[in-house]
């Protein structure tokens, strides 16, 4: 598949986006694990998020799709979990993978894991190596790093205070999962706050959980089903919120987006670039997720430095934001973003390489880019490399390039936001993005 993009003088009205990836992953796994019957309204359904509702199913857990986004799981309890008939294909989701194992390591028997031949390639070990000091037996690809793994758990898992020496959500959260399977409290402490759904939805479902700082301790218990509304993805919302920024006239709302504060880096770094935003609701609460209405207008940019805490609060936003750095007045700085190297592609190497495609130069750099702005998009042919993000961010740079841009390999953005071409269509009036059959 391939996008054929226009560029647009306007973009204009309100939009949703569906649901939060990490939350409906989330939903899933809880669900899976309670007592009882947990509803979840607002799932995200694509591909990512339905990979962990398959898998939760070959667990043993009862999923019906009640309606669009409307899914009711029937846990199994914290000791129901099945022995899976097949291997378990993780897809493109390192959530889903992540996540797995660290349910997987206390369970009493054998799983196979594996994903795409991008999945196969991102590191494993983070996860696989505090779990296997826990008890888990993990064996697999390059000394238990790479998928394929075969995961065998123990009951109890012998507790941990594990030091991550990344900021990675899915890190604490498989941690915290094989926690509930431990015999005595499990900590986790990270460089940098990241994404606290786990934290969240965990208190939802009844489990015990207190905060210091960055460390997360987690007491063994049991869990009781929940209802789990789930926000708008805030990380598809950026692809629109960029583009009603960038675009010469703009005005764009998109409404009920999850605003949980450890993912709201994208709003704050376009607040300090001079972007009109305007934010409306936003309560936050322990538990649930809050939503807010965005609304951005066209502005004139000014480069900033994104670096430190801030990353991880904005990490898969990064695409969207070295478009918007790209059309800035001066040099955006991106540093101590190295985990960019390891998403579903060499993000920091995609970029440089296809918005030089574009005759847009990005600095590449170990850790991050640098960006001297303002450079202007030459319409061109360029390709995604599977990324479903870095697709998003071509075909948004597509939008303000000079003359028609083609994306190619988009299949991949049904990984999180299958609707993304045709609600851009509707924002600019037209078809700005029209789909093609490869
Ligand atoms: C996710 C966490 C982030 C993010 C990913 C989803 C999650 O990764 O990049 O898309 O759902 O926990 P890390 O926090 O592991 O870096």
């Amino acid at each position: 598949m391939r996008f054929r993009v226009r560029p647009v003088a306007r973009l204009r009205g309100a939009c949703e986006v569906p649901g939060d990836k990490s939350v409906s992953h989330r939903a899933a796994l809880l669900g899976a694990l309670a007592d009882g019957a947990t509803e979840v309204h607002g799932c995200l359904e694509a591909e990512d998020c339905l990979r962990t509702l398959a898998a939760v199913q070959a667990l043993g857990a009862d999923v019906t799709r009640k309606g669009p986004g409307h899914y009711r799981i029937v846990g199994v309890g914290r000791d129901g979990l099945q022995e899976p008939g097949d291997v378990v294909d993780c897809g493109n989701s390192g959530t889903t993978a992540r996540l797995l194992l660290g349910v997987l390591a206390g369970q009493p028997f054998w799983t196979m894991l594996t994903g795409d031949e991008s999945l196969r390639r991102r590191p494993m070990g983070r996860v696989a190596e505090p779990l296997a000091r826990m008890g888990a037996t993990i064996v697999g690809r390059k000394d238990a790093t790479r998928l394929p793994l075969a995961v065998k758990g123990l009951r109890p898992l012998r507790a941990l205070a594990h030091t991550s020496p990344v900021a990675s959500a899915q890190v604490k959260s498989a941690i915290l999962l094989a926690g509930l399977f431990a015999d005595g409290p499990v900590s986790l402490t990270e460089p940098a706050r990241s994404r606290d759904h786990s934290e969240r939805m965990l208190r939802q479902f009844g489990a015990r959980l207190s905060v210091e700082g960055t460390t997360i301790t987690l007491t063994p218990g049991e869990l009781r089903a929940a209802t789990v509304q789930v926000p708008g993805d805030i990380s598809s919302a950026a692809f629109l919120l960029v583009a009603g920024v960038i675009v010469r006239d703009a005005r764009v709302t998109v409404r009920r987006v999850g605003v949980n504060p450890t993912r709201m880096g994208l709003l704050d770094v376009l607040g300090a670039m001079g972007a009109a935003l305007e934010t409306e609701g936003g309560d936050a609460g322990e538990e649930g997720e809050p939503t807010a209405s965005l609304t951005v207008s066209a502005s004139p940019l000014l480069a900033t430095a994104i670096a430190g805490a801030l990353v991880p609060r904005l990490i898969d936003e990064v695409p969207a934001l070295a478009v918007a750095a790209a059309v800035a007045h001066g040099v955006t700085t991106i540093a101590d973003a190295a985990e960019l190297r390891v998403k579903e592609s060499d993000r920091i190497a995609a970029l440089a390489r296809e918005l030089a495609r574009m005759g847009v130069h990005v600095e590449e750099r170990p850790d991050g880019m640098a960006i001297a702005g303002p450079q202007r998009f030459r319409g061109a042919r360029v390709s995604s490399g599977g990324d479903h993000r870095v697709a998003m961010a071509l075909a948004v740079a597509g939008l303000v390039a000079d003359g028609e841009t083609v994306v190619d390999d988009t299949a991949c953005v049904a990984t999180s936001f299958p609707q993304f071409a045709e609600t851009l269509n509707a924002l600019a009036g037209g078809s700005a993005i029209v789909v093609e059959d490869a």
